[in-house]
């Protein structure tokens, strides 16, 4: 990784948004990847305005790597005022916002994100339920201390790498 990026990353990382469970959410969507082991939970509230169902606000939780919670901190705060279809129509790397353009090696960390907000906001798609309880959805902490939650957990494969 280079010094321009890594920089980018610890600034992000120095003042992270949108950390933690958000009370009252309309939809949760939770990913993990298989490979690194890495686990992101993105939640998402919605409100009316102008007729328009947007999106209030959405927060994260991770046990990813810093470049995930950093691409989740920029996420979360780029998708806020949009529709779902507008925060889904989001390239990944346009996700990742100011980090600018990751590398290779890297582009996964910004994929889990995408694919937790999938989950989220498509759960049809990603094989989940929608959110049934998304208030008292468990923290991300919860959902390794506890049994009976693992099918809620998407894991990433390659064919989603092409997002
Ligand atoms: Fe796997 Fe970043 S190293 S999510």
């Amino acid at each position: 990784m280079n010094d321009d990026l890594q920089k980018r990353i610890q600034e992000a990382l120095a003042n992270p948004q949108n950390m933690g469970e958000l009370a009252g959410a309309d939809a949760v969507g939770t990913v993990g990847n298989a490979d690194c082991g890495e686990m992101l939970r993105l939640w998402v509230k919605f409100k009316e305005e102008d007729g328009r169902k947007i999106i209030d606000r959405a927060t994260f939780q991770s046990f990813g790597c810093e470049t995930a919670i950093a691409v989740a901190s920029l996420a979360t705060e780029l998708i806020r005022g949009k529709t779902a279809r507008e925060a889904l129509a989001l390239k990944t790397e346009e996700l990742a916002g100011d980090l600018g353009p990751l590398p290779p090696m890297k582009i996964h960390c910004a994929q889990l994100v995408e694919g937790a907000l999938r989950a989220a906001l498509e759960p049809q798609k990603t094989g989940l339920d929608p959110a049934p309880s998304a208030p008292t959805a468990p923290s991300l902490a919860d959902s390794f201390s506890k049994s009976g939650e693992p099918r809620r957990i998407v894991f990433l494969t390659p064919e989603d790498d092409t997002h």
